[in-house]
């Protein structure tokens, strides 16, 4: 049996009515705060993450799904040889040939992808640009609860030149206040909003810095990933989630001590407009978050119910990712909420949220099938937007009321030859018994009433 690959998994209903649920609160709160949907595709350069999320990040250096799209491989594609599958070796002649390959990423995340649209599409002549997008990443991570292979985000991004206001403490404020109003409207409640400063890139090398220095005497002691990050880039020694390297890391200088007077005001302001519209927070000044491109601002969201993978979301500024990425001048900042997560945090069950049918059309004997879809058509096409299922005219009375029972419908309407011929059927309300018979024309109102 072929079966689902290790870290992606399958959605299925009663499942996917909380993905809909979500996906339509969020959508609705994304109206009020005037976003719109950006798609871009789910596979870029490698470069883009290479130089937008950072090489020594975790993400880069060992999760990325990668691939060799050259020319070689797709001469052997197009020859339909079977042969074509073991990439890596194609991927060795084409590198001895060209030494430059073309490699291709699944996205790991959504915002790298984001600014190179805003940037290869002049999105600048539009001001302030507030997008959001919904879809799948992909990261090789060790699966487990609410970690996954191929994993849902629900992401937002506002980006726009200086003169647009995109580097205001307001746009900060806004979207955390946004945050707490989405998770508010899916009906999450008990998270935590973590904040922290991260720093302009200046007061990120003074920091760095003192982290080499810092760690110069100890690193000696910590794994090999620290070593390597010590001399690479220190900042990542703090993604380290060795428990023996804690005790260390607990020790190394912070970044809070590092702020410049511009990085202090800006974060001074985000928390009194936060204060001032009742978002609870907790500064935490360990949190760098695991990508290279933030400034400023960093926050996560964390709840209780997920246990070790506990951050339903993170974000924050990247003032500089434009200009690393080749681009204008365009401070931005923005959020990816885990949609996995977020559903996992949800109270509410997946049977309560899938819909259920309205009425169940059960034709009653050879031939009933034809009037019946007519019927079924009548009550779709009409305006009460009713959930109608239909049965099989191959089925008993006994067996269509168990279909409609087990299908949790609400009533079920019986198509005989003389209901069909008397223009008035039978429709029984199966949480209550009670059986009526009504009128063609007023089936549609008589089943929309609650
Ligand atoms: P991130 O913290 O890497 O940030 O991911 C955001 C969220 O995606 C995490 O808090 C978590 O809920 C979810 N997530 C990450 N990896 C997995 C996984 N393997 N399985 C399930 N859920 C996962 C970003 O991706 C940034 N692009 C966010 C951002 C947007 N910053 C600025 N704008």
């Amino acid at each position: 049996m072929i079966k689902a690959v290790r870290g992606t998994r399958d959605l299925l209903p009663p499942d996917t009515a909380l993905w809909n649920f979500v996906e339509s609160a969020v959508r609705e709160v994304f109206r009020a705060y005037n976003f719109q949907e950006i798609r871009t595709p789910i596979f870029e350069s490698t470069e883009l993450f290479a130089r937008g999320v950072g090489e020594e990040t975790d993400i880069v250096s060992k999760e990325m799904f990668t691939w060799l799209d050259s020319p070689l491989i797709q001469k052997a594609l197009l020859n339909g040889s079977p042969q074509h599958w073991p990439i890596p070796v194609m991927q060795s002649v084409e590198e001895a040939l060209s030494g430059k390959p073309d490699s291709l990423t699944l996205r790991p995340e959504n915002t790298a992808g984001v600014v190179r649209a805003y940037i290869e599409h002049q999105l600048e002549k539009r001001g302030l640009n507030k997008l959001f997008y919904i879809g799948p990443q992909f990261r090789r991570e060790r699966p487990q609860k609410g970690r996954y292979r191929q994993f849902f985000q629900i992401g937002a991004e506002v980006i726009g030149p200086k003169s647009a206001g995109s580097e205001s403490p307001a746009r900060d404020a806004e979207i955390l206040e946004l945050l707490a109003t989405l998770l508010d409207r899916v009906g999450i409640t008990g998270w935590t909003l973590e904040l922290n400063s991260v720093g302009c890139p200046a007061d990120r090398a003074r920091f760095n810095e003192a982290l080499r220095k810092a760690l110069e005497p100890v690193v000696a002691k910590m794994c090999a990933d620290c070593r390597r990050r010590a001399v690479t880039n220190p900042l990542r020694v703090l993604d380290c989630k060795v428990p023996e390297d804690q005790p260390i890391i607990e020790t190394l200088p912070r970044i809070s001590q590092f702020l410049d007077e511009g990085c202090r005001t800006h974060f001074d302001e985000v928390q009194q407009i936060l204060q001032s519209v009742g978002v609870p927070f907790k500064l935490n000044d360990r949190l760098v978050r695991g990508l290279d491109y933030y400034t400023r601002t960093a926050f996560e969201f964390t709840h209780g119910a997920l246990g070790a993978q506990n951050a339903i979301l993170g974000g924050g500024r990247y003032d500089g990712l434009s200009e690393a990425l080749g681009g204008p001048a365009a401070p931005g900042i923005g959020f990816a909420i885990g949609e996995d997560r977020l559903v996992l945090s949800l109270a509410n069950s997946a049977e309560d949220a899938a819909p259920k049918p309205d009425v169940y059309i059960a034709p009653l004997g050879a031939g009933m099938n034809r009037d019946a879809a007519r019927l079924a058509r009548e009550l779709r096409r009409g305006e009460r937007n009713l959930v109608v299922e239909l049965g099989d005219e191959s089925f008993r009375l006994k067996k269509s009321f168990e279909a409609a029972d087990k299908l949790k419908s609400r009533y079920i309407l019986i198509v005989g030859e003389n209901e069909v011929k008397a223009g008035a059927f039978a429709l029984k309300n199966l949480a209550t018994g009670e059986q009526v018979t009504v009128p063609r024309a007023e089936l549609a109102d008589r089943i929309a009433k609650p």
